[in-house]
């Protein structure tokens, strides 16, 4: 029988997975046995994907392989732009997310044509695809070319959005370390979503799809752009610090901090806490990042509660000027890699999943007729 302990599932072990390891002690965060800390420093959200799709870091000849078929798919089928150009301006990006991923389903459904690996492959290279030309169709009318002649999913998602402002490399490689941070972490909401679907033996696009949706919500990816609403409601350091305190006095939520697993710290958050660090200064912008940091401090000494990956995110995010919507999008164009890797992981071992619940309505009763009710 369920106890009070499993609310929301905490501590519940609800499968196995050799894909990573989130705060295991004396481990830490690992993608297929590989630290974060040396990914983030040494590796490309390419080597990244591959490793978690396909179980092992690819050599130099697979790698070129790889990238040269992700840039060959990031082109979309003219009826996915038609769908793309009926959804209206005020649509949220990750709701253009959910649908382009859907549509695509119906246009290159999986099957003989298209495998998962293909789907896993050509979703990973096409997203920031999607995205970029529904925003660019939305704001101008243009029918935007989706090449843009650059390797990676990072700088291509920055070229297609800034257009002709050459990317600048500490962009570039900032947006790519954030990526390798967010590709991946066991059974968070999303991923489990989509392990819950595929174990139906549903298609892998209804999987993806139904983790879109899960991801959307502010307690999970959509932490985000909440973080970054906050942070930019303060000029200084003070402010932050008068607004958070009265916040926290009306028990207030305070986006980007806490987690379900990590007790202590996010290991992510340190690191793209430097790179936020660096972003702002080569922008001579720190006042952003003091903000940042005073909340930061306040939570710390008034809560115990430490930034996770999503809080200084927003800070980078931010100085590359991304539009706040666009952050859990980016979020989607990471975990899609992680995502991929646990569909197929439970399809190569599967038991339809279905837990069971604990039963607290009316005792059995009789029916009344609706003429005696
Ligand atoms: N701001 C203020 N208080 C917080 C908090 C936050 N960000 N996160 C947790 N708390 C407090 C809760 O109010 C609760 O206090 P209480 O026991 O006095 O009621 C306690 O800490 C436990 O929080 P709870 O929401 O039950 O923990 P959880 O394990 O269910 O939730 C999160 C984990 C991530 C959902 C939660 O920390 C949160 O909502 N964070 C903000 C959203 C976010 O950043 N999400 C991205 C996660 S990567």
């Amino acid at each position: 029988m369920a106890t009070d302990k499993s609310a929301g599932l905490q501590d519940v072990i609800a499968g196995e997975t050799a894909i990573s390891t989130v705060g295991k002690k004396g481990v830490g965060l690992t993608y297929r046995g590989y630290s974060i800390e040396d990914l983030a420093e040494k590796s490309t959200f390419e080597q990244v994907a591959y490793l978690l799709i396909d179980g092992h870091l690819p050599n130099a000849s697979e790698l070129e392989t790889y990238q040269e078929r992700l840039v060959r798919h990031r082109e979309l089928p003219l009826d996915l732009k038609t769908i793309l150009e009926q959804l209206p301006g005020n649509t949220h990006p990750m709701d253009v997310m959910r649908t382009g991923c859907s549509a695509l389903g119906n246009l290159e459904p999986e099957g003989a044509a298209h495998d998962p690996l293909a789907i896993a492959h050509r979703l990973l290279a096409c997203f920031s695809s999607i995205l970029l030309y529904w925003h660019h169709f939305c704001a101008r009318g243009e029918r935007t070319e989706v090449t843009s002649g650059e390797k990676t999913v990072a700088g291509h998602f920055l070229r297609l959005l800034h257009g002709r402002r050459p990317v600048l490399d500490l962009h570039r490689r900032m947006l790519d370390v954030s990526l390798i941070l967010y590709a991946e972490h066991e059974f968070n909401a999303s991923t489990f979503t989509a392990r819950v679907i595929a174990s139906t033996r549903s298609d892998f696009y209804s999987a993806v799809t139904g983790a879109i949706g899960a991801l959307r919500g502010p307690l999970h990816g959509g932490a985000n752009e909440m973080a970054m609403d906050l942070i930019s409601r303060f000029k200084t350091a003070d402010d932050a610090e008068k607004g958070v305190l009265q916040m926290l006095a009306k028990k207030e939520k305070i986006m980007g901090f806490g987690h379900r697993v990590y007790k202590n710290c996010d290991p992510r958050s340190e690191i793209i806490k430097s790179w936020a660090r660096k972003l702002c200064e080569d922008a001579n912008r720190m006042e952003l990042f003091n903000v940042a940091e005073r909340i930061e401090q306040v939570m710390r000494r008034e809560k115990k509660l430490f930034p996770n990956l999503d809080f200084y995110s927003a800070v980078t995010y931010r100085v590359a000027c991304i539009p706040t919507p666009m952050f859990t999008p980016l979020f989607v164009f990471a975990r899609i890699a992680g995502w991929a890797a646990h569909i197929l992981e439970q399809r190569a071992d599967n038991r339809l999943i279905r837990p069971a619940a604990r039963y607290i309505g009316p005792a059995p009763r009789p029916y009344v007729p609706v003429a005696q009710r």
